[in-house]
């Protein structure tokens, strides 16, 4: 086995606010192989985006401080370099596409600027090897002309479109990581499954890692090699996306892939309820605001299988073969599923 291309170790991001500390990320693991795709899902708050933006050193706020843990990206650790050097490592070797980036391309420069500059910036090469390697990026991405299109503004291009753009300037230079945040959660669903297909590619052909962020289980199912599942900044349950689709252990994982009407129609889960119908979410309460997070499962005040030592005492790690793991007082560390008197 050679080395993960990323692994990160204990991770902790916490924000200091008026109201207490946020623990927005509070001690997550995992680890990407060369060229593998893993999927992190959640719902809204669960630390996804800021355990992007910690692997960037992205977090501008100084409220935001990573406050433990590791990042090792191709055997260097990431938290001990200057700012310079990650500068040179960001969009360089280390892409992300950011949450909203589609609404957020630069209106008033054209396709062709955005690229050429972002390709200037990392590489060494003129302006017109710049323009031929902009033109290959959006060829890349299937936007059909493209050397006519690095003439356009982004408002003239379709949605579609301006996430192959959007797309097409994270891989312009060819990093050995895409971090994908929420990639296709603006666009129908159509668009969306082109979007999965086109990462799925750049994948096999440059050999690209991913590590696609979003909240929805069924982009994950699709795209993704392994999980691992958010709630409260941590990972709940992580493993083979074959078996934590036939399998989920953790009542937070089992009741997000029931409110995917998508899984339910193919079978996973499924009770042959009409998908239509589905509601997204429909997990009672909501996710909690890590702020001084008390003893016990964050998950408790949620769970229909929650007992009393779920709310007392913090959930152990259960290893259920493989690498699936599921962070949850109903299975001792060997799997086994707890007796619980009353549940
Ligand atoms: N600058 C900040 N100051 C204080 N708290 C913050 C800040 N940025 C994020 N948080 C908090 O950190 C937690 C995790 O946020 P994050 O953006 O990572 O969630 P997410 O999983 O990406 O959610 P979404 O699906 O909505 O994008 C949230 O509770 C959020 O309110
Ligand atoms: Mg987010």
């Amino acid at each position: 086995m050679t080395d993960p291309i990323l692994r990160v170790e204990g991770l902790k991001t916490h924000f200091t606010t008026e109201r207490g500390v946020v623990k927005a990320v509070d001690g997550v693991d995992f680890e990407i192989p060369r060229g593998g795709i893993l999927g992190m899902v959640g719902e809204s708050g669960s630390g996804k985006s800021v355990t992007g933006l910690s692997i960037l050193r992205l977090l501008g706020t100084p409220s935001a401080k990573i406050v433990g843990g590791r990042i090792v990206f191709d055997g260097e650790e990431l938290l001990a370099k200057s700012e310079r050097e990650m500068r040179a490592i960001r969009g360089a070797r280390i892409s992300m596409v950011f949450q909203n980036a589609m609404t957020s391309l630069d209106a008033f420069f054209t396709i062709g600027d955005l690229l050429v500059e972002v390709i200037r910036l990392h590489q060494r090469v003129t302006r017109k090897e710049a323009v031929e390697r902009a033109v290959r990026a959006l060829e890349r991405v299937h936007i059909p002309e493209p050397a006519r299109r690095l003439k356009n503004y982004p408002h003239e291009l379709s949605g579609g479109q301006r996430q192959r753009v959007v797309i097409a300037l994270a891989l312009a230079c060819e990093p050995d990581l895409l971090i994908a945040d929420e990639p296709t959660t603006a666009l129908d669903a159509t668009v969306q499954k082109q979007i999965i297909e086109l990462l799925l590619e750049l994948n096999a052909e440059l050999g690209t890692a991913i590590l696609m962020v979003t909240h929805d289980f069924g982009v994950v199912a699709k795209l993704c090699r392994t999980v691992a599942v958010m709630y409260a900044g941590r990972i709940v349950e992580r493993g083979d996306m074959e078996t934590v689709l036939s399998a989920p252990r953790h009542p937070y994982t089992q009741a997000l892939m029931r409110s995917v009407p998508r899984l339910r129609a193919e079978g996973a889960g499924g009770n042959g309820e009409d998908p239509r119908r589905a509601r997204l979410f429909e997990i009672g309460g909501a996710p909690p605001v890590p702020i001084e997070l008390g003893v016990g499962c964050a998950f408790a005040p949620r769970c229909v299988r929650a007992t009393e030592d779920c709310r007392s005492a913090d959930p152990p790690t259960a290893g259920f073969g493989g690498s699936h793991q599921a962070v949850c007082h109903l299975y001792a560390e060997n799997g086994r599923e707890m007796q619980h008197a009353g549940t």
